[in-house]
């Protein structure tokens, strides 16, 4: 059976930093995907906004490039883009003035009196989301189908993300506010429930009785970019692991929820964020490692070093994270999660490594090879999809002979269509209203109760990171980390 497309309830999409990096990278070319998909309707409209004056025309421009750029070229039909572009507009707003408010209301209340849903995402600096809620409340520019959108950073500690968040609420009510982590939008992410929650043979052996440990990597290729500002104030931590890594964190170790319905998802992720060990001054040391990506090569390019990437050398920010969580409940008590990120990688690749207990007696002899324990590999990217690894007897004579055989399905193989991008699901989730795939207040505020004595320990030892080569797997402790519990990091394909 394939899935269906249904059609989204009419909208107004505006976007706040309209003519920024994730507009042009991310949400144009995503909802340009929803619309030749058909779920939007014909009167449907995106608004770009921000302080530069542009005309309508300019903006449809702009994201003309932008779909060119990101969108697979046997995608873009002249008639698509013409219906798509018509549903743009753009006005120029000054945040924190007067100026381009009433404009913006006339455009909204142009669509008439029928209700419409008015989203409103900000793809600008946090330092605005106040700004703005208060101006949307005051010049009456939210409806009662209004929803609010923004992503990360929320807050750079638990205090600043208490305030932004208390900031929110006073002019959007929690059912409205969708937090994006765009991880959760990854369609291996959602296969993660599906696994867990729709077949009956995961769950008996999904605790510590049969689960050894589990490792979680999100590797990058990419250095800093041209994100000097933002990441050098961030780090990995702050940018990775924080939200995506403790998300997928949360959804490998909850308890069955409820039902698949938003609260009752977030509910149980709340409970596992909350149970994780603390780390902090006392076990910083054994429980961590943070990295910072030297001079080397990359896909048989030589790169700079990170300081040089930034043009300062004074800089003691993170550019890799590895670290070894615990989860103090009775499915958990003595399964580590071992986690890891970092830039500079030797390629992009993302999964989610699930090994289980070694058999408790071997049967056979000695010559039959090592009889090595079980793992499930989901990979998030590249080539999504899951891997069950199994011991068999090597075909054809030569008498028992083991080794181990991938059951392997990649999603691309197994179904032949196009794999949407997260934001494409994200971003039509928000019009459905469904925050399921969403955070909630309180667990980035409890995924920041848990990150912040690391970060305090970390800075209170005043220790640099460490150095690693770019195009290596990160510092030497960080295998060290792992080692030391007479573990392997799994080394993504
Ligand atoms: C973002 C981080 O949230 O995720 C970036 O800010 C990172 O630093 C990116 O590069 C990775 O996303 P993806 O989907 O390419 O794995």
């Amino acid at each position: 059976m394939t899935s269906q497309i249904i059609k989204v309830d009419e909208f107004d999409y505006v976007i706040f930093g309209g003519a920024g990096d994730l507009a042009e990278r991310k949400l144009l070319p995503a909802l340009y995907h929803r619309d030749i998909d058909g779920q939007i309707r014909e009167t449907s409209r995106i608004i770009g906004v921000s302080r530069t004056e542009r005309s309508d025309e300019d903006y449809r421009k702009f994201a003309l490039e932008a779909i060119e750029r990101h969108v697979p070229a046997d995608c873009l039909k002249p008639e698509d883009i013409e219906r798509f572009l018509a549903r743009l507009h753009y006005r120029s707003v000054d945040a924190r003035g007067e100026k381009g408010w009433q404009d913006l209301k006339d455009l909204l209340e142009s669509a008439g009196s029928a209700p419409r849903i008015r989203v409103f995402y900000l793809a600008v600096g946090p330092e605005i989301f106040g700004t703005i809620g208060a101006q949307l409340t005051e010049r009456g520019l939210k409806n009662d189908l209004a929803r609010l959108v923004i992503e990360k950073p929320i807050g750079n500690d638990l205090q600043s993300a208490q305030l932004l968040n208390a900031t929110i609420a006073e002019h959007f009510a929690e059912e409205q506010v969708f937090r994006i982590d765009h991880y959760l939008g990854k369609e291996t992410v959602q296969n993660l429930m599906a696994l867990r929650f729709a077949n009956t043979i995961y769950e008996p052996v999904w605790n510590s009785n049969f689960i050894d440990h589990v490792q979680i990597t999100v590797a990058e290729s990419v250095g800093l970019e041209n994100r000097a500002g933002y990441y050098d104030t961030s780090g990995a931590m702050r940018d990775m692991v924080q939200n995506h890594l403790l998300q997928l964190l949360a959804l490998i170790a909850i308890e069955p929820p409820s039902s698949f319905t938003a609260d009752a998802i977030h509910n149980e992720k709340l409970k596992v964020l909350r149970a994780l060990s603390p780390i902090g001054k006392a076990n910083v040391d054994q429980k961590t490692v943070r990295g910072q990506y030297r001079e080397g090569a990359v896909d048989g390019q030589a790169v700079g070093g990170y300081e040089t990437d930034l043009g300062s050398d004074t800089s003691q920010t993170e550019t890799f994270v590895a670290l070894k969580a615990e989860i103090n409940t009775w499915r958990w008590a003595g399964v580590p999660f071992y986690l890891r990120t970092g830039k500079r990688l030797p390629r992009r690749a993302s999964e989610i490594v699930v090994t289980f207990r070694p058999i408790p007696y071997s049967i056979f002899s000695d010559d039959t090879g090592e009889i090595m324990q079980n793992r499930l590999v989901l990979r998030l990217q590249p080539g999504e999809g899951l891997k069950q690894l199994v011991m068999i007897k090597r075909p054809g004579p030569g008498g028992m002979k083991l080794r181990p055989v991938a059951l392997d399905m990649t999603f691309a193989e197994t179904f032949k269509i196009r794999h949407p991008d997260a934001y494409e699901r994200l971003l039509m989730d928000v019009i459905r209203g469904d925050q399921a795939l969403f955070m909630r207040r309180d667990e980035v505020e409890a995924a920041w109760d848990w990150v912040d004595p690391i970060m305090n320990a970390w800075r209170d030892a005043e220790q640099q990171p460490a150095g690693y080569a770019s195009g290596s797997w990160g510092p030497t402790a960080a295998a060290a980390l792992i080692e030391r519990d007479g573990r392997n990091w799994h080394e993504p394909e």
